[in-house]
């Protein structure tokens, strides 16, 4: 039997209808959308209003565009797996609210917590269930609704996030198609530069911590800057050299959208012209665990099948990451 790769068969993305614009944030925060424009690149972000809302209606969006488009039946589905930050509740995971809101009735679910490289280490623990022969279709889901751990009073961090959700199917390719390599990596010595402090098992929820506003994102920006540009550069380069890529082989890069300074230093290092880096961070901001899957949604009618596509990745924890996947099928033009 030739070797099997868990490949991409389809892609869908999901974003609320809102639309935060830098103009709106100027009234909220001391800031303005020349510096937003040129120090992040965010033009505006999509926003989940309504009440009882969370990221699992986001992912529950993607996934039934994602069954619809791949003539898939949610009850064909054997595992969902949701990267998420901002998981709807501690417990149950957003994975299994998802599964019950598409109907994915013999899907077993779980949540993977990476902070911005989610969707990445998600991506990469379902191809092994595919490339095993253990399960024939995965549905890997960043979902996030950053918008619920955003303090709208802080100019630094409130400026860069978006909700947003994306979805892909994978199944499994006997043609060397489909996902090639992954380097992951993580460094909690970087926690300290991005986290959220309170609401987890260290400090539970109380009024102290309400007051203090711990249950929002905080964001030491310069360090996290450093480290990713440099993470993201090193690991994209690895994965290249690793697998004998040259500029010229690599067809598109999918940057994690966080900051457009950080996406252009990586394209550098990789030598990687613009014209080939997905960005549309200007649209939906950090979208966290939904940038990757976005952009691939957003450019799936431009992808080839045998494409080499390079995903990069960075976020808290701190944890990076880059997979090489050969696209596996030819879009609809
Ligand atoms: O996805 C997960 C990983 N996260 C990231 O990759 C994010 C990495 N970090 C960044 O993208 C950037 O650090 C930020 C976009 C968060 C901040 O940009 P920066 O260029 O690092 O700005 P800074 O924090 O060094 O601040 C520069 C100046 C400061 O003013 P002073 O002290 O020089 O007078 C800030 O107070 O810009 C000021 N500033 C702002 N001004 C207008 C900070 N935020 C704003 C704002 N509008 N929104």
């Amino acid at each position: 039997m030739g070797k099997i790769n868990a490949s991409i068969t389809g892609v869908q993305g999901y974003v609320p209808d809102y639309i935060l614009t830098n103009k709106e944030l100027e009234t909220l925060v001391d800031t303005n959308d020349d510096w937003i424009t040129s120090r992040t690149g965010v033009k505006e972000r999509r926003i989940l209003k309504g009440e009882g809302k969370g990221s699992s209606d986001l992912g529950a969006q993607a996934i039934i565009g994602l069954l619809k488009k791949t003539n898939t039946s949610a009850a064909d589905i054997d595992l969902i797996i949701c990267a998420t930050a901002t998981p709807d509740m501690i417990f149950p995971s957003t994975a299994c609210i998802i599964a019950d809101k598409v109907g994915a009735i013999n899907a077993f679910a779980y949540d993977l917590m990476a902070a911005c490289s989610g969707f990445l280490f998600a991506l990469s623990t379902a191809s092994k269930f595919i490339e095993t022969g253990t399960y024939k279709k995965i549905i890997v889901v960043g979902a996030d609704k950053m918008s619920s751990i955003v303090d709208y009073t802080d100019r630094s961090t409130c400026i860069i996030f978006g909700d947003g959700a994306g979805a892909v199917l994978l199944e499994p390719n006997k043609d060397g198609l489909g996902i090639q390599d992954a380097i992951l990596r993580s460094d909690g010595s970087g926690g300290e530069f991005l986290h959220l402090k309170a609401g987890g098992s260290v400090k539970p929820a109380s009024h102290a911590t309400i007051d203090a506003k711990e249950h929002f994102i905080f964001q030491d920006g310069q360090p996290v800057f450093k480290a990713a540009v440099k993470s993201m550069a090193d690991v994209s380069g690895e994965i290249m050299t690793n697998n004998n890529l040259s500029a010229d082989d690599v067809a598109w890069l999918v940057p994690h959208q966080a900051n457009k300074r950080i996406i252009e230093a990586t394209a550098r290092r990789m030598g990687v012209g613009n014209e080939k880096v997905m960005l549309n961070i200007e649209k939906y901001g950090n979208t966290t665990n939904a940038t990757i899957p976005l952009c691939l949604w957003e450019w799936e009618n431009q992808l080839n099948k045998g494409d080499n596509i390079i995903l990069a990745a960075f976020g808290g924890g701190f944890t990076w990451g880059s997979i090489f996947i050969k696209w596996a099928y030819d879009s609809k033009k």
